[in-house]
């Protein structure tokens, strides 16, 4: 036993990983912590009811909020009366552009490292209407029931400027150039144009996919309250810090005078952002002096809070007859606002996923009069993949080459677009497994050859991909006492994908403590860092600036050890700990407890933060977690009704930090591709530009009825370029998912549908 924990220290180089550097010692599984399933930490509170959520927070003297939206797509409020409403029962304020505190505009997303708006509209400024469903009034009142009555008796008259709502009108009328992250969305490798003409074996088809919303089944929802000229906010937020800062901007107040608080967030997907609703309620608790609660309805979260906006996509694939591609072209158009700064980038997945020789990429943008859409689970990848892996799937039969054969025949050596090696790439495994297990080599290649009674039965696939990002997160803290607790604070965010616990193990396995020794404090603004829990990077975020701290916690120790410690000369990245204490990697007998060193430096605690280092590692690798996607579908042959009957997502995301919560996102993100695949559409009025569907009875999404059992496996290979070896695995599931399905369908039934969702309708 002793040999073995001695063997444990001496490979562990606590200073050895840096981005560009060299792996990181937590590669290898040292004390038992870090891919080991472990339940959530804060599933007995969740089950329970025992966690607070955002609209759960009662506070003394509250007051309750409903918001009145527009009913035009542009132009003006021509007459406002709101008198019946303020006379109402219970009712103690309507707040208009007529009397609203002056607000600045929100900083946009990107536009400052800090920004955290999903649109840069005035808020209750003036009498223009920019959405059709954008607030025009806040009615505060003793109880939630009294504002609903008096939203009511508002009476508003506009004049009704024309609008651009028509998606396909608009692109009939040009199309913009798109940037995403300050880069055009636009990329050439040789002549794909020519290359296509000359090609052998050729595919050209047009995708389209529609609006989707976000529908986390929390409502969003502010409680908040001014104590002094600080303002205090429980909120659903997956950007604590982001929402405080841009708020603060909006309000004229600095970040520290916004403390938002998010403990517990009952799904975010993109969504739980900074919106009009906390500014609104935040300038309306201003009037009153008293706190307010504003949950915003299913209605409202439609009305308010963007989605993934419509895409228009064509694919044209030209290869070889041996099934090389010779030419790839992927492009489109997509919608947004004038006043945002997320054009849906489709593009993204095809720019790492095969060797073409000619490669064409574009995303063209018109923009709509319409709620400002914005981030929803792999925005790009989501319904990017589905046109690239529909079009991979036709490029199939028609060379006569087996789906998973033609992806494998293409697996790039390197980048095909920024031309870096790959930092870890084992998409390979990831079919190969797949396919074993999925049964493939039963697949009839023809379709419509498999049938029971008035089923159609079908098996499909696809390649899953999502970019591994490090956003540049800020520091973290470390709280070492002397009894050998460790308290880690950052300012991260837990929306039930099981940070806190994956991140209790990593931190429990660099300290060398039992997990029940670290407490991990995340989601609240005052707590350092700057953490983003979006674009599947939360994770190696905290972790890079964890290791940060500790290496500086390990330092400090040392010098707090002095000469009369076993340790004694000892450098930090010589050092690393286990049971508690430091031990010299070279000589496992020269071990000292964290007790006692602190002890002997007559100290309570030690307390260090820490920057983690810039994430240059995405300068030096292409970086990308992978997938192959299985689906087998039954498709009903009188009514039409497609029934996923199974499904396998095997994966290659690099080290799985803790199999139990990783299973969980990758079958939550494969149940949302479910949606995206047969379901979800929200159904706007190209006349108004209103969604005429904004429910869960009509915005249809799959209930554990349309979900069978889902089969996760992974490769578990450990990136050696991520902080922790992991990459990110919280959207990568609704990635080829959508083309998975469709494919399967082509299998059962014959038909091609290229226009999501695939419904019934679709079928007959
Ligand atoms: Mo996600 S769309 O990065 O929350």
């Amino acid at each position: 036993l002793m040999q073995g924990a001695m063997a444990k220290v001496v490979a562990l180089a606590p200073d050895s990983w840096m981005p560009g550097g060299e792996p990181d010692p937590l590669i290898r599984h040292q004390h038992g912590h870090v891919g080991k399933p472990v339940s959530r930490i804060d599933g007995p509170l969740k089950v329970t009811g025992a966690a607070p959520f955002a609209a759960e927070f009662p506070l003394e003297n509250m007051v309750y909020a409903a918001i009145v939206y527009s009913r035009i797509a542009k132009g003006r409020i021509t007459s406002l009366n709101v008198e019946r409403a303020e006379s109402a029962p219970g009712v103690l304020l309507v707040m208009t552009y007529r009397n609203a505190p002056r607000l600045k505009p929100a900083p946009l997303f990107m536009s400052d490292p800090k920004a955290a708006a999903g649109d840069s509209i005035p808020v209750l400024q003036d009498e223009k209407i920019y959405w059709n469903g954008q607030p025009i009034a806040i009615i505060l009142a003793d109880t939630q029931e009294q504002a609903d009555h008096a939203a009511g008796l508002i009476d508003v008259a506009y004049a009704a400027e024309p609008a651009e709502t028509d998606f396909h009108a608009a692109i009939a009328r040009g199309t913009t150039q798109s940037q995403f992250m300050g880069q055009p969305l636009h990329d050439e490798v040789g002549d794909a144009q020519a290359a296509f003409e000359k090609a052998a074996v050729k595919i050209d088809a047009a995708y389209s996919t529609p609006r989707h919303n976000h529908n986390p089944i929390e409502l969003h929802a502010v409680t908040l309250s001014w104590e002094g000229d600080t303002l205090r906010i429980h909120d659903a937020q997956q950007a604590v810090a982001h929402s405080a800062w841009t708020l603060g901007q909006v309000l004229d107040l600095p970040a520290d005078k916004v403390v938002i608080t998010s403990p517990y967030v009952g799904g975010g997907f993109g969504s739980k952002t900074l919106w009009q609703h906390q500014i609104i309620a935040a300038a309306a608790a201003k009037l009153v002096e008293r706190p307010v609660r504003l949950m915003l309805t299913r209605e409202g979260v439609y009305r308010t809070v963007g989605g993934r906006s419509p895409t228009e996509q064509q694919v044209a694939l030209g290869a070889t007859a041996e099934g090389k591609l010779t030419a790839l072209i992927h492009r489109g158009v997509t919608a947004k606002t004038s006043h945002n700064v997320m054009p849906e980038p489709f593009i993204l997945p095809t720019r790492s996923a095969y060797a073409a020789e000619n490669i064409l990429l574009d995303v063209q943008h018109v923009e709509i009069d319409m709620t400002s859409n914005t981030f929803m689970r792999a925005p790009g990848e989501a319904v990017g993949t589905f046109a690239l892996e529909c079009a991979m799937d036709e490029l199939a039969e028609k060379l006569g080459i087996d789906p998973i054969e033609l992806r494998l025949r293409n697996e790039p050596e390197k980048d095909p677009i920024s031309g870096l090696p790959f930092s870890a790439r084992h998409i390979d495994q990831a079919w190969r497994d797949g396919a074993e297990r999925f049964g493939w080599s039963a697949r009839n290649p023809l379709p419509r050859m498999h049938q029971e009674g008035e089923w159609l039965i079908g098996m499909g696939c696809a390649t899953a991909t999502y970019p591994y990002y490090r956003m540049p997160g800020g520091a973290a803290r470390i709280t070492l006492s002397r009894a050998g607790h460790a308290t880690i604070d950052i300012a991260a965010h837990e929306m039930g994908m099981g940070t806190a616990t994956a991140q209790t193990q990593v931190a429990a396995e660099r300290l060398g403590l039992p997990m029940s020794h670290v407490q991990f404090n995340y989601g609240d603004s005052t707590l350092p860092g700057l953490v983003l829990a979006g674009g599947s990077q939360q994770t190696a975020s905290i972790g890079a600036s964890v290791i940060a701290a500790y290496n500086k916690l390990v330092a400090q120790l040392l010098a707090l050890a002095g000469n009369d410690s076993p340790l004694a000369g000892l450098k930090q990245a010589e050092v690393g700990s286990r049971d508690g204490g430091l031990a010299s990697l070279d000589d496992p007998s020269r071990y000292e407890s964290y007790t006692s060193i602190l002890s002997r430096a007559q100290r309570d605690a030690v307390v260090i933060e820490a920057e983690p280092p810039m994430p240059l590692e995405t300068m030096h690798w292409s970086m990308h977690s992978h997938g192959a996607m299985f689906c087998e579908v039954r498709v009903n042959m009188i009514t039409g009704e497609p029934c996923i009957s199974r499904f396998l997502g095997s994966f290659d995301c690099g080290r799985i930090l803790n199999p139990k919560t990783a299973a969980s996102q990758f079958r939550g993100g494969i149940i949302m591709g479910l949606g995206l695949a047969l379901m979800e559409e929200a159904q706007f009025d190209e006349r108004s530009g209103r969604i005429m569907n904004p429910s869960l009875a009509e915005y249809h999404m799959p209930v554990h009825m349309d979900v069978p059992e889902i089969d996760v496996i992974w490769t578990d290979i450990p990136d050696p370029h991520t902080p922790m070896g992991a990459r990110g695995v919280g959207e990568i599931g609704i990635t080829g998912t959508g083309a998975a399905v469709a494919n399967a369908i082509y299998n059962a039934t014959g038909k091609r549908v290229r226009d999501l969702p695939i419904t019934l309708d679709k079928l007959i």
